[in-house]
């Protein structure tokens, strides 16, 4: 049987800390990377607008490659799309919510961080995980409007600023908190700097694993064998923008190990889209 494809699709870069687990899970994919990055952040857009280039970019990208199972690898994306997403396309759909089960489960003195966008932190969907899961728990939530930025730059070469890093972290130290979610796909790519700034954080929750996971499942339920690098060609084999590329990104690919057969592209300018997309009348 053929090597199934599996499309990721982010704001920007942050949806590569989930490639990376797909990878290392099922090194006999396809893996194909579009990054809105013409709309970034997704954080700062509203909701209409993000669900409407999630999907219009999606059908998109199934017109230049097929593709056997879609991730959307962004959770202020996906606490958004995901219902009408599924309900539009014949393919099954992953998505990425904040881990608030999981973190209840872990945290010993009840007391939860969750670090994402300022838009996940407010979501409806945010709230309704609280309440089935967490009620009993105390949720510091941290909503950064510049943490994704940064991770952009940072990955282009550019340091961390991390006084005002360690400043965005306060509110965690002052609740005492021991598990943090990271309720954005950003954020365990920069987890070693995480942890040093909150030392006394026991867990942090990154639902990379779990994402492949799912992924792995549905594909072996459509009956393919991802498990083994035996299809030739394996692993990331385009990696969209549509916006500019960033600068660095090939050398930061490389060094996570995502780079093998890897083509960097422009979104393509086909069917005329880009352009309403860019102000949202799709
Ligand atoms: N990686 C996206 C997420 O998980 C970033 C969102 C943004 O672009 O603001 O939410």
């Amino acid at each position: 049987m053929r090597a199934p494809e599996i499309l990721i699709f982010d704001s920007g870069v942050g949806g590569l800390s989930v490639a990376g687990c797909i990878r290392r899970q099922l090194p006999g994919a396809h893996l194909s990377y579009l990054a809105d990055n013409a709309c970034f952040p997704y954080g700062d857009q509203p909701e209409e607008l993000v669900s409407a280039r999630c999907v219009s970019l999606v059908h998109q990208a199934r017109l230049h490659k097929p593709v056997d199972v879609i991730v959307i690898a962004c959770n202020t994306a996906s606490t958004v799309v995901l219902p009408h997403l599924r309900a539009v396309i014949d393919i099954p759909v992953v998505g990425v919510v904040p881990a608030i089960k999981p973190a209840a489960r872990l945290s010993d003195n009840g007391r939860i961080g969750l670090l994402a966008t300022p838009a996940t932190v407010k979501r409806v969907y945010l709230e309704q995980l609280v309440i089935d899961f967490a009620a009993d728990c105390v949720i510091e939530r941290v909503g950064h409007p510049d943490l994704v930025r940064w991770i952009e730059a940072w990955v282009a070469g550019v340091p961390l600023p991390e006084s005002r890093l360690r400043s965005a972290l306060e509110p965690f130290r002052l609740a005492g908190v021991d598990t943090v979610v990271l309720g954005c796909t950003h954020y365990p790519l920069i987890l070693d700097t995480l942890k040093a700034l909150l030392p006394t954080v026991r867990h942090w929750i990154d639902s990379g694993e779990a994402i492949a996971r799912q992924t792995a499942h549905l594909l072996a339920q459509r009956g393919f064998d991802s498990g083994n690098d035996t299809h030739s060609g394996a692993g990331l084999q385009t990696v969209w923008f549509t916006g500019q590329i960033p600068t660095g990104i090939a050398g930061y690919l490389e060094r996570v190990g995502l780079s093998a057969r890897q083509t960097l592209a422009s979104w393509p300018e086909t069917e005329g889209s880009t352009d309403s997309l860019a102000t949202g009348s799709v």
